[in-house]
């Protein structure tokens, strides 16, 4: 809704499509989580679940019966991932969506200098791959093993990867010089280019493996 905010759409264009954004927004408000649909190790799954409550739930907040969401926005020194996506947005046209009707005509309290990356929701993780705001992680296990993020990597057609959680991939050192093609290139994504970097977040460094298997295991069942 805030792309259509370009100066070619006029003002008076944009209200018009005001009561279409405002169903859109209810619709959206409305959709509760999926549920992970292949099996689930409710033990590990609940060791898990102590894991994530000691080391993410301070960020990430608390799922289930107790639910808690505390919106903390983490700065980028520390998040340490990709920063052209909080750069490219500037305060002054930050303060332009405050203004607009993506901010309620400044009614909402708008933050237009966050100077970090808000720590997300984490309901129904299991079906939002690829991660982080750039989309540069196929999987949950490689949410949880930062050195091992592939470097370009490819999505299968329409595979699901239910070991790793996340999106099935093929992994590459580097796009196949054969690739000219710009539609097929953009299948490619390379971590090295602007804005895709995949680095960051490195606070499951904390786990160690079979506590990263039973976060592995949870994050499947919020
Ligand atoms: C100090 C705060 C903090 C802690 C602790 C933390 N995270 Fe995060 N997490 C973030 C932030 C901020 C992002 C968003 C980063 C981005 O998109 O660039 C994020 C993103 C994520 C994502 C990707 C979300 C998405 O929609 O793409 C997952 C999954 C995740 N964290 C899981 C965890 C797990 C599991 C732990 C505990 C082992 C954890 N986090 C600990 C702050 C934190």
């Amino acid at each position: 809704m805030s792309f259509a905010l370009v100066r070619s759409n006029s003002s008076e264009r944009y209200r018009g499509f005001e009561n279409d954004f405002r169903d859109i927004s209810a619709y959206i408000e409305s959709l509760e989580a999926p549920v992970y649909p292949y099996a689930v190790d409710r033990e590990l799954a609940s060791r898990g679940k102590e894991v994530f409550d000691n080391h993410c739930m301070r960020c990430h907040g608390s799922y289930g019966e107790k639910e808690s969401y505390p919106e903390r926005t983490i700065p980028i020194d520390e998040i340490g991932t990709d920063p052209v996506r909080l750069r490219a947005l500037p305060v002054v046209y930050r303060e332009g969506l405050k203004k607009s009707w993506v901010g309620e005509y400044g009614k909402l309290n708008t933050v237009t200098d966050p100077k970090g990356y808000v720590a997300p929701p984490l309901d129904g993780i299991w079906a939002t791959a690829p991660y982080f705001h750039n989309g540069s992680v196929p999987t949950l296990w490689h949410v949880l093993h930062p050195e091992q993020r592939p470097v370009v990597w490819r999505r299968t057609e329409d595979g699901y990867d239910r070991e790793r959680v996340g999106l099935e991939f093929e992994s590459f050192d580097r796009v196949p010089r054969d690739i000219v093609a710009p539609a097929e290139k953009r299948m490619y994504f390379d971590t090295r280019k602007f804005g895709k970097k995949n680095s960051g977040h490195t606070y499951p460094n904390e786990l160690d493996e079979q506590e990263k298997r039973a976060v592995l295991e949870y994050l499947k069942t919020i």
